[in-house]
């Protein structure tokens, strides 16, 4: 009387189981391929936006310009450059732009199309991957 009731607890168990990894499993699969999907997408955007940012916003925002002496002084040294920064959103890069923030003038959209506003926030939030390897240090070397 006692045999089949850890018999059926099992099969529960392994039936749980084995949905579990198969949800696992397929939202894995989604995610890479979204990954992929994005990877190529972005690839081109990324290299354009870069183009775009150094046209339009590296007067100010590249070393020595108004906009990096400026945040270096409000936010600290290393959120001074834009480029170099990883914590700024897509949503955050637009609005400042089209509003301006302090001495940072508004861009129009005839100035700065949104399309072109698109490419430059996708490069400025550009995955780790994307960006320049850092320089060789030399460490292990000494
Ligand atoms: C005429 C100079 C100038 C130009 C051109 C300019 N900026 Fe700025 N930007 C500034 C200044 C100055 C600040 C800092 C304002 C402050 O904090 O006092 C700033 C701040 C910002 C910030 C806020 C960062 C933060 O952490 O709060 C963002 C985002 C930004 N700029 C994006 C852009 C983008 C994108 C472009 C090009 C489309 C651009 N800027 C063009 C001068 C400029």
């Amino acid at each position: 009387m006692n045999t089949p009731l850890p018999g059926c607890l099992a099969n529960l168990f392994a039936i749980c189981v084995t949905a579990a990894c198969l949800t696992a499993g397929f939202g894995v699969a989604r995610a890479t391929a979204a990954q992929e999907k994005a990877a190529d997408d972005s690839a081109q955007k990324i290299a354009d936006g870069d183009k775009l940012f150094h046209a339009r916003c590296g007067y100010c925002h590249l070393a020595g310009g108004t906009g990096t002496y400026m945040l270096g002084k409000r936010l600290g040294k290393d959120r001074a450059l834009l480029e170099a920064r990883t914590d700024l959103t897509v949503e955050y890069i637009k609005k400042i732009t089209r509003v301006g923030i302090n001495s940072m003038p508004p861009h129009n959209r005839i100035e700065l199309p949104d399309n072109e506003l698109d490419l430059i926030a996708i490069y400025l939030t550009r995955p780790a991957s994307a960006r320049q390897p850092k320089p060789p240090t030399g460490a292990g070397h000494e």
